[in-house]
């Protein structure tokens, strides 16, 4: 089959789709390949928190800026996907908070303040009785809490159905249960994929693939991009009529994110335990441990789900969103805990480095070739 016009997307996620849709938007033709149900890996299982202020580390510059990027053209992106679907997906800007609930927490968190100050990031340091009037449901045993005004969520759910639909009224092909087994290459020209067994000729390919983004055969070890999967357990609970929470909250080792239709995601572990997918006891407990001792009414909550999920995460824990020595081969995967914060900076500047051949200023620090 010859389909030289279209481009080739490996991974259904949020990033796989998102980049396809942005491509269909700008005229391109587009196939993407999933190997199991579009949506249903690391994207479903995220709780769609858009922190890049709450999640900003000491060492990472460059990924903040990135990570504020995607957040300011969050609502563009939510309106075009409006436009084209009528599918809302909840970007919601009640803020975060995040909580001390003892003295050492505490101290923990005004170093992560006074980084955050420094830096010139919008936050306020609340005391406990401060963090409780605005959550109510917050423990009386919060010692502190930072506010933190810009940090938003979408509902991930809503955004994946949004990108499918947009894709489907666009004309893209997806196809789904369809695994991508190798790049196939003749001399250094990439001439296209391999899927279920079958040899399909394209000129551009965007792996996007998540955590799988490596065991795609056929390219260079300087081409195969450095991902493993962080396995993350994650729970649903659904609130009830007398326990609200609207705004995003942080612990050190548990958050909750409380969706319009009355569902409250609370996670995560972070465990380097390769493709493991089980959720385990000791996981559970110590989630629901750490959220009870911060928001003690969701005692009586019911528990819906419990999911696990696999976050792609590069060596250095940055996404890669780049070009490669492959002439027409494109990479976006290595979004780790950010995945669904930087899915519009990812779906736009891929769009756009396949149109113009070019990567953008913004992008260049996320190069596959930092890895050289
Ligand atoms: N960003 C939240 C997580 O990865 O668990």
């Amino acid at each position: 089959m010859t389909k030289h016009n279209t481009i080739a997307i490996i991974g259904g996620g949020v990033i796989g789709l998102s980049i396809g849709w942005q491509l269909l938007r700008r005229g391109k033709k587009v196939d993407i390949f999933e190997r199991g149900e579009a949506g249903k890996s690391a994207s479903w299982v995220s709780a769609g928190m858009l922190a890049p202020v709450s999640e900003a580390g000491f060492e990472e510059m460059d990924l903040l800026q990135l990570n504020l990027a995607s957040i300011e053209q969050f609502p563009r992106f939510a309106d075009e996907l409006k436009e084209d679907t009528g599918i809302d997906i909840d970007f919601r800007t009640e803020g975060t908070m995040m909580i001390a609930v003892d003295r050492d927490q505490s101290e923990h968190l005004r170093r992560l303040y006074e980084f955050r100050e420094k830096i010139e990031l919008p936050v306020e340091w609340l005391t406990g009785s401060e963090a409780r009037e605005r959550e109510p449901e917050l423990s009386p045993a919060i010692k502190s809490a930072v506010w933190i005004p810009n940090d938003y969520q979408v509902d991930n759910r809503k955004l994946i159905h949004a990108l499918i639909e947009a894709v489907k009224k666009l004309n893209g092909s997806l196809y789904e249960q369809t695994p991508v087994e190798s790049i196939e290459t003749s001399g250094k020209k990439l001439t296209g994929i391999s899927a279920n067994g079958e040899h399909r000729h394209y000129s551009e390919v965007v792996i996007a693939n998540g955590a799988w983004a490596r065991s795609i055969k056929g390219l260079p070890e300087d081409i195969r991009p450095p991902v493993r999967p962080v396995k993350g357990q994650i729970l649903t609970l659904r609130m009830t009529d007398d326990f609200t929470l609207r705004k995003v909250i942080r612990s050190p080792e548990a958050y909750f994110a409380p969706k319009k239709d009355g569902r409250l995601i609370i996670g995560a572990t972070v465990e380097e335990k390769g493709f493991e997918t089980y959720p385990t006891a000791g996981g559970i407990k110590d989630i629901l441990e750490s959220a009870w001792e911060a928001v003690p009414g969701i005692y009586d909550l019911p528990l819906e789900e419990i999911n696990v999920g696999l976050r792609p995460a590069s060596r250095d824990n940055a996404p890669i969103i780049s070009d490669t020595p492959l002439a027409g081969l494109y990479i976006a995967t290595g979004h780790y805990r950010h995945g669904i914060l930087l899915t519009p900076v990812t779906a736009y500047e891929i769009a756009d480095l396949i149109i113009n051949g070019k990567p953008s200023e913004l992008i260049q620090p996320f190069s596959l070739l930092r890895f050289k």
